[in-house]
């Protein structure tokens, strides 16, 4: 959350800001500033509100210069408003800092620095490290020795740039928890959350590791540990699409990556599947022996990865017969798990960088538990402090709403069972290339439901005065309730709720009323029957049913107000094809309630604090 950008060149430096902060934005949206050093004097400008509101301030009150820092943001201390907009400055305005993350002894600090004459003018936690530069600088009269001492009392999780008015050609920064990755074009360098704000001008880079901290100049980096030493590196050449970065003609980035889905499926297929059937996953480095060894899987991870993580735990029991538990991030790391070397961990991420789920891990590695992640982004820290990872392949997500990694982690799990399954030699020959067919013929079934958005369209206007909405699925499904839910609570601002169907009559039932739509989701699987029961449970209460069924069922159907069919799949494929219409549904649902897809409120597409 809250992304920062930098940069140091040729350009005129607030353009090449706006467009980094306008790639960030998924990061945080509620307020940025930059801060440009200007003749000679750090000029900032900060505006509440998204990056076009700052643009626009901008426009009445420009700024000239080629170096400067950016931030976007996502409150965390103080409200989102001007004053506490980044960057913030020291007390004479000659250092500015953006920041990403949390600093956790922010009130000790404040209170020493107003003893000693600070002034401070935000509520934020960031404002401590410039008046702390500014004091070490003070006492040095060098940048790097008062960078050093800066980050020597700083508790929490930090990525920051400072810009210092006498040093006109150089950066500082550090990093501590949160990503920062370093990119160098021609002639120029630039800092940021995510190689994305960057590109294409930025043709090599590097993610700057935990602990280190130095300084950029417009064409070299200068890296020191911890303890000051020079710090090796090797740069990476930078290989993101940039037309992956936009919404390709779409109105919103949540409606491009919907449908970007089938296409990622048929990939993801693709890459982790030979000619023969035989499932391999080349980027993960964890012995065979090893993984035959595991007799327990552990999975944390939060929001819609850990739905993800429910379905991973059914394809784990049935495909590999592995005991499986699966816990919400914020609660694995604290609640002491019982685990030793013969359980795997495995993290699920789309950003790689929620903190909870970080958290986890480090707790994991204590117990000496191996950990495997699954992550969108390879080069994240979950991705790069795990034993080993699974590439997700969904390409970049912007939307803040998660819909293509979802499925992505769905299809990666299930080929991970698959492989567990094969090195432990628990399916037949028959049984793989029969599940592998099922598999083949995805991508053209998630194709013909995207291609009937229409009617979902027509529900969502139907149903747009709906103010609560019931979610029901069983089994495989019982997660997709969940999403379903989740999707339309975070971009359409409705109260949803998913259920287990059977756990239904155990209280929500309660809830059941004829001014209460109820999405059944019954495909024709394991426990459909049950399901026909708790459509008849709601009808007689006079509930309106909304179902995603099986083609060719007439049950169903006859017994729902509103009904979408999926095409016929096996059980443990029925997941992928039952979320699509689901998340339709909430992107039109916001749509007609006039709330913005792509960056729902309070929301921030990467959670990078507790
Ligand atoms: C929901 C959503 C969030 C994330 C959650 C975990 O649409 O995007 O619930 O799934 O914050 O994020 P990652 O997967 O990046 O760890």
């Amino acid at each position: 959350m809250c992304g920062i950008v930098a940069y140091l060149g040729p350009k005129s430096v607030d353009s090449v800001l706006l467009v980094g902060l306008t790639r960030l934005e998924y990061r945080g949206y509620d307020s940025a500033g930059i801060a440009v050093l200007d003749n000679g004097e750090i000029t900032v400008r900060k505006e509440k509100g998204k990056i076009k509101d700052l643009e626009d301030l901008l426009l009445t009150h420009p700024v000239e210069g080629t170096i400067g820092i950016g931030h976007t943001r996502w409150a965390t201390h103080g409200e989102p408003n001007r004053q506490n907009a980044h960057p913030h400055v020291d007390n004479h305005g000659k250092v500015a800092v953006v920041h990403n993350g949390i600093i956790e002894n922010h009130h000790t600090i404040r209170q020493e620095l107003i003893e000693k004459g600070h002034v401070f003018h935000s509520e934020t936690d960031t404002e401590v490290i410039p008046h702390l530069f500014e004091d070490y600088y003070k006492k040095h009269k060098d940048s790097a020795k008062a960078l050093q001492e800066t980050i020597a009392r700083l508790d929490g999780r930090y990525a920051f740039v400072v810009l210092v008015e006498q040093e006109p050609d150089r950066l500082y920064f550090a990093r501590s928890g949160s990503p920062l990755v370093y990119g160098r074009g021609r002639g120029e360098s630039f800092l940021a959350s995510d190689v994305s704000a960057i590109v294409p001008a930025a043709k090599e880079h590097l993610h700057i590791d935990n602990d280190q901290w130095g300084w950029i100049t417009k064409d070299s980096l200068e890296l020191r540990s911890k303890t000051g030493e020079a710090v090796p590196f090797e740069m990476s050449r930078t290989q993101i699409d940039v037309k992956a970065l936009d919404r390709a003609g779409y109105d919103h980035f949540m409606l491009k990556e919907i449908h970007e889905q089938p296409g990622i499926v048929r990939r993801i297929i693709q890459s982790r599947m030979d000619d023969e059937g035989i499932v391999r996953f080349p980027e993960m480095n964890l012995p065979n022996d090893f993984l035959n060894r595991v007799t327990r899987c552990m999975i944390t991870s939060a929001g819609t990865s850990w739905h993800a993580g429910i379905v991973g735990k059914f394809y784990l029991e049935q495909f590999a017969r592995l005991s499986t538990e699966v816990d919400i991030s914020s609660e694995f790391r604290y609640r002491n798990p019982i685990a030793d070397g013969e359980t795997l961990v495995m993290a699920i991420s789309q950003s790689g960088e929620t903190a909870d789920t970080l958290a986890g891990i480090h707790q994991a590695k204590a117990k000496f538990c191996r950990v495997l992640s699954f992550v969108n982004v390879t080069t994240s820290s979950i991705a790069r402090e795990s034993n080993a990872f699974i590439d997700l392949m969904a390409g970049p997500e912007i939307g803040v709403a998660s819909t293509k990694a979802y499925t992505a982690q769905l299809m990666n799990l299930l080929f991970y069972a698959l492989f567990t399954a094969g090195i432990k030699w628990l399916v037949s020959k028959e049984e793989r290339e029969q599940i592998l067919h099922e598999i083949r013929l995805l991508p053209e079934k998630m194709e013909q439901i995207l291609a009937r958005a229409d009617e979902i369209k027509k529900w969502a206007s139907e149903l747009r005065d709906s103010k609560d909405f019931v979610f029901l699925g069983r089994s495989f499904n019982h997660p997709t309730a969940l999403e379903g839910a989740l999707k339309l609570k975070e971009i359409a601002y409705v109260h949803a709720s998913g259920y287990a169907g059977g756990e239904f009559k155990h209280g929500p039932i309660a809830l059941i009323s004829d001014q209460m739509p109820v999405i059944c989701i019954a495909p024709q699987c394991d426990l459909y029957e049950k399901m026909v029961s708790n459509i008849e449970e709601v009808r007689s209460r006079k509930g309106r049913i909304i179902s995603i069924y099986t083609e060719g069922d007439t049950i169903v159907p006859s017994k729902s107000d509103y009904s979408f069919a999926i095409p016929q799949c096996a059980d443990y494929l029925t997941p992928i094809l039952t979320v699509l219409p689901l998340q339709l549904f909430a992107y039109y649902s916001a749509l007609e309630r006039g709330c913005e897809p792509d960056q729902p409120r309070n929301l921030a597409k990467s959670v990078t604090v507790e």
